[in-house]
């Protein structure tokens, strides 16, 4: 098997990327089994048998900054210490975050053509909008969200909207915070007069307006835990995440899920999700090339 390069300069054992030769640090089979059972037990994220190599690109780096020279010396200090801060930087290196402005499009146009003005037209009375994005890593889909509904639907800015956005990663929740964006991060499914309407540039950083970033309330929390109390929602966001977990996770994730959405809101899942076979309270409903869930009645 071949490991990918990453961040480690030696002239032993070398792969060449952008003419610099990087070492790679192996990991052996019981550090690996180690850390697999570390990451499934704090956060449910599944390492099968063959991603040895994610762990050594990812966890390698890792050690080279806490000061060790081999994996295995990071997981030895883990098993003498399980409760420091470092098995948290091993969990985040293990979780992946990639995301874009707009992720798949659909979604969000049935979330603007379908979901959007049925609430608006349900919630009249109470003019109150609870939206969740559950596993927002570095904050590009809930801004996304936030964006939509200030372009489309301005009757809803004067409306009570409690908007979350959460991760079990502390890092990308930051970078979810800051609302600072790189140019290559902008250049990913945002719309160039979304750029100009609602971001500002300051150097080769990108931020998205101040009023965009109090619209949101960032939260941490691990949804293989239980889940803390949280108002009951209209819309979820629950993309891209269930494919880390195993079926018994899924099911049990889904079901605290139940309880939190209301019986009319949306459930909204990544392309490669379902509720299908793992939790038969949800009927999907088909809109136009997109999909959404929504609780049995
Ligand atoms: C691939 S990203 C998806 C981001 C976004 N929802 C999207 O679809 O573009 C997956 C995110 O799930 C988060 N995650 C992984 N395990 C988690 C857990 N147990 N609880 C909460 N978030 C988790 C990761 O930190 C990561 O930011």
């Amino acid at each position: 098997m071949v490991s990918p390069p990453y961040l480690m300069q030696s002239n032993c054992q070398t792969l060449s990327s952008r003419k610099r030769y990087y070492k790679i640090m192996p990991v052996s089979k019981s550090d690996f089994d180690y850390i697999r059972e570390l990451v499934l037990e704090r956060s449910a994220i599944v390492l099968e048998d063959g991603k040895e190599y994610l762990v050594e690109s990812r966890i390698g780096p890792v050690a080279k900054t806490e000061g060790f020279t081999t994996i295995g010396q990071l997981v030895e200090t883990l098993r003498k210490n399980p409760q420091n801060g470092l098995q948290s930087k091993v969990i985040e290196a293990l979780t992946t975050n990639e995301t874009s402005f707009f992720r798949d499009i659909y979604p969000f146009e049935t979330l603007k053509d379908a979901v959007l003005p049925e609430l608006l037209k349900s919630r009249k009375h109470t003019k109150e909008l609870n939206i969740w994005c559950a596993a927002s890593s570095s904050g590009q889909e809930p801004y996304s969200i936030a964006m939509l509904i200030h372009e489309n639907f301005p009757a809803l800015l004067d409306w009570k909207i409690n908007f979350i956005a959460s991760d079990i990663s502390e890092r990308m929740l930051d970078r979810c915070r800051s609302g600072k964006f790189s140019q290559l991060d902008v250049n990913r499914g945002l719309p160039a007069s979304f750029l100009v309407k609602y971001f500002e540039k300051n150097g080769p950083i990108w931020s998205i307006k101040e009023q965009f970033r109090k619209m949101i309330h960032f939260q941490s929390i691990n949804l293989s835990r239980e889940l803390p109390h949280l108002p009951k929602m209209d819309i979820i966001f629950l993309r891209n995440v269930l494919i880390y977990f195993d079926v018994e996770m899924k099911k049990k994730v889904l079901k605290q899920f139940r309880s939190i959405l209301k019986p009319d809101g949306y459930l909204f899942l990544g392309g490669a999700e379902t509720t299908l076979n793992i939790d038969e309270s949800y009927v999907r409903m088909g809109i136009r090339y997109s999909s959404c869930y929504r609780l049995k009645r």
